[in-house]
């Protein structure tokens, strides 16, 4: 059986429902006796957490937040994601770096080029050439029309700051997350996210098994 770790990141707009898949994920590779870590992003550490606590809650400028997720990725990374990942683990964590750019990038206008920046600084493995640059082995984007998201998130809980912005923010992260796919099209499956949730989960087997990862 393949042991070496394999990172898997979920990605979408708010609302697109990645997380009941993401639980159920993590019980198909533990049943087949695969160590799994579960985490997320922002978060994954008691550090990660509280500037979760703080980009979820406060008001700043996209700089401020770009900033701030990118160290609680850091700390995640280091902490984390990596140890996991050199014991074997299958890391399944709900967003990555894919969501600075569609939301701090595209969503609220912030650089892209300076994300790619410390993109490359934080991702780096522990050497300085920035040449090893870490990344999900996967990255399943649950892609979903933005005016569907908002009336399933409608009333189903206290918006956080994210999931109180208009639908044309989501239009764009949504478009934000279209153009990360097409520059790194080898390790993104798209998965329309407007079906019923068992044909998104016969979609997302379908795409773990066609890597081999589950028999
Ligand atoms: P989300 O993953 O939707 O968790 P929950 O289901 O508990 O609400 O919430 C995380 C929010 O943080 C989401 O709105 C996207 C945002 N976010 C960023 O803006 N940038 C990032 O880099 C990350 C990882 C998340």
């Amino acid at each position: 059986m393949n042991t070496s770790g394999i990172f898997i990141s979920f990605e979408g707009i708010d609302g697109a429902g990645k997380s009941t898949h993401i639980d159920g994920l993590a019980k198909a590779f533990e049943a087949q006796g695969r160590a799994v870590t579960l985490t997320r992003e922002p978060g994954g550490t008691p550090l990660a957490e509280k500037l979760r606590t703080l980009v979820l809650n406060d008001a700043m400028d996209a700089m401020t937040e770009a900033l701030l997720v990118f160290a609680a990725r850091r700390d995640h990374l280091q902490q984390r994601i990596e140890p996991a990942l050199a014991r074997g683990d299958v890391v399944l964590c709900d967003r990555f770096s894919d969501a600075t750019f569609a939301y701090q990038g595209a969503g609220r206008g912030y650089d892209l080029q300076v994300l790619s920046y410390l993109e490359h600084l934080v991702q780096s493995l522990g050497r300085n050439d920035g040449v090893l640059v870490r990344q999900p082995d996967l990255t399943i984007w649950f892609d979903l029309d933005p005016k569907i998201a908002a009336e399933r998130l409608a009333g189903a809980r206290i918006p956080d700051k994210f999931e109180a912005q208009p639908v044309a923010f989501f239009t764009r992260v949504r478009a934000g997350y279209a153009q990360r796919m097409q520059l790194q099209p080898h390790r993104f499956a798209q998965i329309a996210a407007n079906q019923s949730r068992e044909t998104v989960w016969h979609d997302v087997l379908q795409v773990i098994h066609q890597r081999g990862w589950l028999r």
